[in-house]
C-alpha cells in the first residue's frame, strides 16, 4: 500500500470509530491500565532526568488520554493524530492541551527538536515498508539521549520477517515479534533500554508489547 493509501485508509477508520475507540479506552482493563501507565510513567521519568525545555510528541495520540496523563506528570506534551475525529475528542477533555491533525512522517517540526516520543499503539497500521519513514523521522526530530517509548501488539511468530497482519477491528495493521521491531528500532538510532510483554487478558487476543529506548547521540554510538 502507498503512502497516501495507507494514511487515507487508516485516518477514515479511525474517524467512523472514534467515539467507540474513545469510550474502549475509558472503560479500562485493570491489567493492561496498570502495565501501560507504568511504562508511560518511565518513559516521563527518563524525559524529566533529561531536563529538556522541549516538549514530547505523542504521536498517534487518539483520544489523547496519554497526552493528558504525561501532562498531569508535569511533562510539556503534544498530541499528533491523522483523525480529525480522534483529535476532535482529545481537545473536548482537555481544550487547553495542544493537539494537532497531522503525520507521524512528517511531523513539521526541526531536527533535535523534541524531548522524546510515545508511539501507544499508533505505528501498529503503519505498513512495514513504510515504517523505516516513521523511524527516520522520529529520529530526526528526537533530541540525543531523548526517549521513545512504543506500544505494539505482538507475534511470538518468528517465521516471517518479524510481522504478520492483524486483522484489527478498526483498520487494517500489524503484529510484531518484539526483536524484529527492536531491530529496527536500532537501525534508526533507538537503542533498547528495556521491554514488557503483557500476556493478558483476553484469551485470543494478541498479546501487547513495549520497548523502551532512547536516541543515540551519534552513528558511531
Ligand atoms: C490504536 S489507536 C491508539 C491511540 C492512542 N495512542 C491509544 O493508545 O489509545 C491508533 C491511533 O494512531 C493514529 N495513527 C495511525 N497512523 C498514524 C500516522 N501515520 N500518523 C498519525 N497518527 C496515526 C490513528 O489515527 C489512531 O488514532
Amino acid at each position: 500500500m502507498g503512502e497516501n493509501e495507507a494514511l487515507d485508509r487508516t485516518r477514515r477508520d479511525y474517524d467512523e470509530v472514534a467515539e467507540l475507540y474513545d469510550e474502549m479506552v475509558r472503560q479500562g482493563n485493570e491489567l493492561t491500565d496498570a502495565l501501560s501507565t507504568a511504562m508511560v510513567n518511565a518513559f516521563a521519568d527518563l524525559v524529566r532526568a533529561g531536563g529538556s525545555a522541549a516538549a514530547v510528541v505523542d504521536a498517534g495520540c487518539g483520544p489523547g488520554q496519554w497526552t493528558d496523563h504525561l501532562d498531569r506528570a508535569g511533562i510539556q506534551a503534544y498530541g499528533v493524530d491523522l483523525s480529525p475525529a480522534m483529535v476532535a475528542i482529545a481537545r473536548r477533555y482537555r481544550p487547553d492541551l495542544r493537539y494537532e491533525v497531522g503525520s507521524m512522517l512528517h511531523l513539521g517540526v526541526g531536527d533535535e527538536s523534541i524531548a522524546g516520543i510515545l508511539a501507544h499503539f499508533s505505528l501498529i497500521h503503519t505498513p512495514p515498508d513504510l515504517l523505516p519513514r516513521v523511524l527516520t523521522e522520529f529520529a530526526r526530530v528526537v533530541e540525543p539521549g531523548g526517549p521513545l517509548l512504543v506500544g505494539v501488539q505482538v507475534t511470538d511468530n518468528a517465521d516471517t520477517n518479524g510481522w504478520v497482519p492483524y486483522d484489527h477491528k478498526a483498520s487494517p495493521a500489524y503484529l510484531w515479534t518484539l526483536d524484529a521491531l527492536a531491530g529496527q528500532l536500532h537501525e534508526h538510532r533507538f537503542a533498547e533500554l528495556g521491554r514488557l510483554r503483557i500476556v493478558g487478558p483476553v484469551p485470543g487476543k494478541p498479546p501487547a508489547g513495549y520497548l523502551l529506548t532512547r536516541r543515540i547521540a551519534t552513528e558511531g554510538d
